[in-house]
This record gives C-alpha cells, structure tokens and sequence, in this order.
C-alpha cells in the first residue's frame, strides 16, 4: 500500500470516528449545551410582541417586558404545551392563548390559573413555564442553552417545584454571554445572517475552511484563483479553542493591503475559534481596527444559522462594506446547499492535513469537552502548544 493511500484511509477512519456523540436523544444531534447562542436580534424584540426561535432543536418565545428587560421561555404552556408565542405580553406577563394561565416573563413563575375556585388548593406559584437566562449583546438576544433543561422536571421544560421554593437553589455558574471586542469608542457596526440547511459541526468546519477560499471566494476584490501560493500559519490553543496567532494577513488580500496602506504601518489579524461556535478576526494596524465574529448556531440537527457581525474605525462606509460581506456570506450558503446534497448520502468524508487540520481540531475539542463533562476530569486539550500549520490557499 503505498503511503498516500495509507494516509488517506488513515484519514477517514479519523474523520469517521471524529465527530463526537452524547449519550442520549438530543445528544445525538450532537449539540453542545450549557453555551449561549445568539437567539434573534435586539431589535426584532419590541413593544408587546412574542418572537419566535429555535436553538438547539428547543422552541423558544422571546420578547420584551415593559421596563425593557428581554426574556426567553420554552414555547410551550406547561398546562396543555399550547405555544405561548400565540398568547400575548402584557407588561410583565405571558399569558397562554388557551385557558388563559398567566405567567411571569422573567422567572417562568406562574401567577395566575383563571380557573380555580377559592375552593382549589392548587398554589399557582409553585408553577413554573420553561425559563432561559437572557443577556443582550451586540444587538443580539443571547440565550443560555442549560444542559438541565433536558431533562422534564427542569425550569426549563416547565415543573411543578414540589418542595423547595424557587430561587432558593444556588444558581448555576453562568458564564457572561459573549461580546465583540470593540477598540474604540466611535465605530460603525453591521450584522448580517444567513441559514445553511447542514448540522452545525458541517457548517463550523465550513467556516473555518481555508482551503475553498480561492474556489467559492474568487472576485476580484478578494482573491483569484491565479493567487493561490503556500501559506505556513502558526496555532496555539487558548481555552476551549485555538489561535491562529499574531500575523500579517495575506499579501494576495486587497483589503488588507488598503489598510496597510491607510496607516503605513503593519496589519496583525488574530483569528479565535472557540467552542461552541464562535470564529473571532481582529485586524488591526496603527489606530485603526477591524474586528469579526461569525458564529454558527444550531437551529435543529439539519439546519443551522450563521450570525456575522462586524465593527470597524476605519473608513470604510457601511453601505460598500455590506455588499460584499453579503456576497461573501451568499457564496459560502449556496456551497453549503449544494454539499447538503451530497450529504444526504451519508458519504465517507476525507479530513487532510494540514489543510483540514482546524475541523479535526474542532471535531477533538468538542469529543474532549464532552468526555470531560462525563466524567468530571479538566478537560485534555487536543493541541499541546504551537504548531505551524501548511497548506495552499
Ligand atoms: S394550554 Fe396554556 S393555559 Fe391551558
Ligand atoms: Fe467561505
């Protein structure tokens, strides 16, 4: 066997065993919870109105209370699982389209039962709908995706608290929801999405793909395929992720050329991937910054989300950035409804070195984390320290 062949069926055996897989029904959607995932943007939650989302397969109702605080809760009224998006938000209060059970946004308290008697001795408040914390971030509504709320008896889920009183338990360690680094005080800012109709490890792997960037990315303003020449790129881990470290982008980058131009001095571009799904890029040269996170949120097991948001000093306006972040976006969504196609097939996929080496990354450190969390070791980081990476893009 000669040794191409041999490190190519090494490899997929590799990439078969790769992505990892929780015990039980949602983990075997392969979701990692206890995260916070961008839910819907600030501004769609306004007024009295209910929002709809889907993360991680859980429907969520989101909206607004009348002093302004977001909250989310599991679309679905505990009584009968009527959704309460159908119902209305008046103030403080959800209350369920279908026999009118009132409840409080923000705790999933349930304050009302229209009907019980004075005979009833049922204590309302004991009642709780499923509840998720909620932080706003960027003009997104993050919500923390509690692992507990997987099992029924749960906040989450809606219970009966049959013995202690709410809010007597220690709250869990909720770490703060993530936030773009800004470097400045005045900046312009852009979000822009896009659903891709893949698992969520397909489309992270997609996102921190180097190699099809000369392939799905050619234009004029970005790169040609003439362009493509060998990139050495130097990694080292950081909790939960990997850096790709310090570095001048590439040469063959028009708009890093501009920016170097701008300021007469050097570009250095640090890009972040960290678990669960956040891809972080900060560019910056003199005073001047650029700053980037796409992350790529599980919706169900075959549709997920890619949130791009975007902040920058530089002068650059908006309306010529847009386009082409939207275009960029356009290119790597349409790549990802044609390989859907192929996937449905279940094909045997090939993971390279060292062009493919970030998603054996990504697949390791999701398998360590979860490992860790089963048995309640520090979790074993997949890269020992810094490593140079090679490949052509
Ligand atoms: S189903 Fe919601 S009040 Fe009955
Ligand atoms: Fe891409």
């Amino acid at each position: 066997m000669s040794e191409a062949v041999r490190t190519i069926l090494q490899t997929n055996a590799e990439a078969a065993a790769a992505p990892p897989r929780e015990a039980g029904r949602e983990a075997d959607a392969g979701f990692l919870w206890d995260f916070w995932y961008p839910a819907v943007r600030s501004a769609e939650i306004r007024r009295q109105k209910l929002v709809t989302a889907m993360l991680l397969e859980a429907p969520l109702v989101l909206g607004r209370t009348s002093d302004g605080k977001a909250f989310a809760m599991r679309d679905s009224c505990p009584h009968r699982g009527m959704p309460l998006s159908y119902g209305r938000l008046d103030g403080q209060v959800v209350e369920c389209c279908y026999h009118g059970w009132r409840f409080d946004a923000c705790s999933g308290r349930c304050v009302e039962i229209p009907s019980l008697t004075s005979q009833d001795k049922l204590r309302v408040e004991r009642i709780f709908a499923g509840h998720y914390p909620c932080e706003e971030r960027d003009g997104y509504v993050w919500v923390y995706m509690s692992s507990s709320s997987r099992t029924a008896s749960d906040t989450s889920r809606g219970r009966i608290d049959a013995d202690s009183e709410p809010g007597s338990r220690p709250p869990e360690a909720i770490p703060a929801a993530p936030a773009l680094a800004v470097f400045s005080e005045k900046y312009k800012i852009i979000h822009l999405s896009c659903e891709l109709p893949s698992h969520v490890d397909q489309g992270i792997i997609g996102l921190m793909d180097p190699a099809h960037g000369p392939f799905v990315h050619q234009s004029w303003f970005w790169r040609k395929r003439a362009s493509i020449h060998e990139k050495a790129k130097q990694f080292e881990p950081i909790p939960n992720g990997f850096r790709m470290s310090p570095h001048q982008p590439s040469a063959n980058s028009a708009p890093y050329r501009l920016l170097a131009k701008m300021t007469g001095e050097t570009v250095a571009t640090t890009i972040d991937f960290v678990l669960p799904n956040l891809r972080t890029e900060i560019d910056r040269s003199g005073k001047l910054w650029f700053s980037s996170r796409a992350t790529v949120t599980p919706v169900r097991g075959d549709l997920c989300r890619i949130d791009f948001v975007a902040a920058w000093n530089l002068p650059l306006p908006i309306a010529i950035f847009r386009p082409f972040a939207k275009k960029f976006l356009r290119q790597d969504q349409l790549t990802m409804i044609q390989q859907a196609e192929g996937l449905k097939y279940n094909p045997h996929l090939m993971l390279i070195d060292d062009a493919d080496r970030q998603a054996k990354w990504y697949f390791a450190l999701k398998a360590n984390l979860l490992e860790s969390r089963r048995t309640g070791a520090p979790m074993v980081h997949p890269i020992s320290g810094p490593v140079t990476l090679r490949w052509r893009s």
